[in-house]
C-alpha cells in the first residue's frame, strides 16, 4: 500500500521541524470561548473566531410549515484536537458527536449537525461535511471537498480537493472527482 500523504515520516525534515519548535515553543490555546456542550479530553487549540453554532439546520415539516428541531447533544473534543478559524461547528441533536484524537481543521470549513470525525485527520480548508457524516481515522479530505449527509467514509481515506462525495467510502480508497470516483485504493 503506498504512504498517505498526510503520514509520511520524512526524518530530515521532521528534525528542522523539530528544532523549530523548540526555537518558537508552541502551547496549546483556547482563543474562542467553548460553550458548556463542548467537552475536552486534553490540551486542545481552538483559534480565533472559530463558531460554535447551537442550533443545528434542522426541520421538519408539519404540513402547514417547518418545525425547527432542538439541538441538545454534546460534541466531545479528543486531546490535540486543533480547529482554526472561520469554521463551524454544529451541536447535534441528541446524542454526543466526537472529534477524535490528534485531528485539525482547517479554515473555513462546516461541520454540519450529528457529524463524528475518527483520530488523526486533516480536513483541508472549504470542507463541507453534511449532517451525520462519519469519517473513520486517519483520513485525508482535502481542500473543499463535499460530503454528502449520512455517508460514512472509512479509515485511512484520502478525499482529492473539490470532490463531491456521494456514497459510503471504504478504508484506504482514493476518491477524486464530482461525483467522487475510486482513483485507487491504497
Ligand atoms: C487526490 C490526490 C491526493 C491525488 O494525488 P496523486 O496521487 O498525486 O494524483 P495525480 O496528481 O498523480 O493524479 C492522478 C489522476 O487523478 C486526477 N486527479 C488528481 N487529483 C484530482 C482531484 N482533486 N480532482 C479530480 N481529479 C484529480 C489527475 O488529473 C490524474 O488523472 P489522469 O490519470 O487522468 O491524468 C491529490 O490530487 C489531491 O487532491 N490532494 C489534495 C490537495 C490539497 O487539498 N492540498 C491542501 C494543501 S494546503
Amino acid at each position: 500500500m503506498s504512504p498517505k500523504i498526510n503520514q509520511v515520516v520524512n526524518p530530515a525534515r521532521l528534525e528542522f521541524v523539530l528544532e523549530q519548535r523548540k526555537k518558537y515553543p508552541m502551547t496549546w490555546d483556547i482563543l474562542t470561548p467553548l460553550p458548556s456542550w463542548i467537552k475536552k479530553e486534553g490540551k486542545i487549540d481552538i483559534h480565533r473566531n472559530v463558531f460554535f453554532s447551537e442550533q443545528g439546520f434542522g426541520f421538519q415539516w408539519s404540513g402547514p410549515e417547518y418545525l425547527r428541531i432542538p439541538h441538545r447533544g454534546n460534541i466531545i473534543l479528543g486531546p490535540k484536537v486543533e480547529i482554526f478559524s472561520g469554521t463551524n461547528i454544529v451541536r447535534p441533536t441528541l446524542n454526543d458527536t466526537r472529534i477524535g484524537e490528534g485531528t485539525k481543521i482547517d479554515y473555513n470549513c462546516h461541520i454540519a449537525h450529528n457529524v463524528n470525525i475518527g483520530k488523526h485527520c486533516l480536513i483541508i480548508a472549504g470542507t463541507i461535511l453534511g449532517g451525520s457524516v462519519t469519517i473513520g481515522d486517519n483520513c485525508y479530505l482535502g481542500i473543499g471537498c463535499m460530503i454528502k449527509n449520512k455517508v460514512k467514509i472509512g479509515n485511512n481515506v484520502t478525499i482529492g480537493m473539490g470532490a463531491v462525495v456521494l456514497n459510503d467510502v471504504p478504508d484506504n480508497y482514493v476518491m477524486v472527482g464530482n461525483p467522487a470516483k475510486l482513483l485507487r485504493n491504497g
